[in-house]
């Protein structure tokens, strides 16, 4: 304990903190001295509303190991719970220094039996859920640059390896995950001069949302270093969301177990430009001629 803990003085919204990767992220920067705004509407693994609240949980956690939480148990992806999750913070703190967007659940499917609604529920969840607390966050941050108080602000957006390579029965969190990527770069690109860092995580680790798909992996060792506990993303984000990582922004890392790796987007590949339109069969001898030239891609996760 002590003033040069790393989030000192800090005010940290993260959503989807009652349990997984979100509880072990709370905590992280409860033990950096930020004061946490501990979201979660305390839903079921496919959303389906829960019994419990597991936000006072974590804030009880956290209080009992002398930090400072608030609970908030609103939908982060709709306008009132976004809005009241960033007021929650002001309203308590006075202040809010970093959002980590990690609040989401699942509904698989392949393609051909994906329904709309599970399509429009993780979407909604994942990539509206993500917008939303950013955009009320992004326009007190304005607000504050605008009042001559331009913050030192950092936002933590969770993708996936599902949104970089695609994952075989998840059309719809791919999709969502993907989004999260685009949203993320326009992001550090509009927001930097109010002060603000964005950057996201492709994070894996053991939670109810992967113990059971993949369970070989995921399992607790009995001595040793527990590589899939969730604990092992959050001192990345941590990092993130503090001063410290001044000068990151816009950027993309893979984050699990005791590995960091920094994502490389798209870049142009093999091109051939020939100044004139072509046929469709002209299109085709081109492009037959360029992919032996490319990259292949990652294999889709699932598809062998
Ligand atoms: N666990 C992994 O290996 C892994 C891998 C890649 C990405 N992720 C991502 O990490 C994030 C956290 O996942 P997790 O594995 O900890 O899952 P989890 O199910 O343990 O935790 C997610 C939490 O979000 C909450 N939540 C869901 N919808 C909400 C809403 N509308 N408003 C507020 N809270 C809501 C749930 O109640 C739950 O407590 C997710 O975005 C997930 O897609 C996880």
């Amino acid at each position: 304990m002590g003033a040069n803990r790393l989030c000192e003085g800090r005010v940290v919204v993260v959503t989807g903190a009652g349990r997984g990767l979100g509880r072990a992220h709370a905590l992280a920067y409860a033990a950096e001295g930020a004061r946490v705004v501990v979201n979660d509407l305390g839903v079921g693994l496919d959303g389906t509303p829960g019994p419990d609240s597991p936000a006072a949980r974590v804030v009880q956690e956290i209080r009992a190991g002398g930090g400072d939480a608030v609970a908030h148990g609103g939908d982060i992806a709709t306008t009132a719970g976004a809005a009241s999750l960033v007021r929650t913070a002001l309203d308590t703190y006075g202040r809010l220094d970093t959002l980590v967007n990690n609040a989401g659940f699942l509904r698989d499917r392949m393609l051909v039996n994906l329904d709309e609604d599970d399509w429009d529920a993780v979407l909604r969840v994942h990539l509206k859920g993500h917008f939303l607390p950013l955009r009320h966050a992004a326009a007190h941050w304005r607000a504050e640059t605008k009042a001559g108080r331009t913050p030192t602000a950092r936002v933590v957006n969770t993708s996936s390896g599902a949104g970089l390579l695609g994952s075989l029965g998840q059309g719809n969190y791919s999709a969502a995950k993907a989004g999260i990527l685009g949203l993320t770069l326009v992001a550090a690109a509009e927001l930097a001069r109010y002060g603000v860092q964005v950057n996201a995580i492709a994070p894996a680790a053991r939670t109810r949302m992967t113990e059971a798909t993949f369970a070989e992996t995921m399992t607790a060792p009995e001595t040793g270093f527990d590589a899939m506990a969730p604990e092992n993303v959050s001192p990345l984000v941590v990092w993130l969301g503090s001063a410290a990582s001044e000068g990151v922004t816009g950027r993309v890392f893979e984050t699990e177990a005791g590995r960091i790796t920094v994502m490389e987007g798209w870049h142009p590949g093999p091109t051939q430009d020939r100044g004139a339109r072509r046929t469709p069969e002209e299109a085709g001898e081109t492009v037959r001629k360029l992919l032996p030239q490319a990259r292949t891609p990652g294999p889709v996760y699932g598809a062998g």
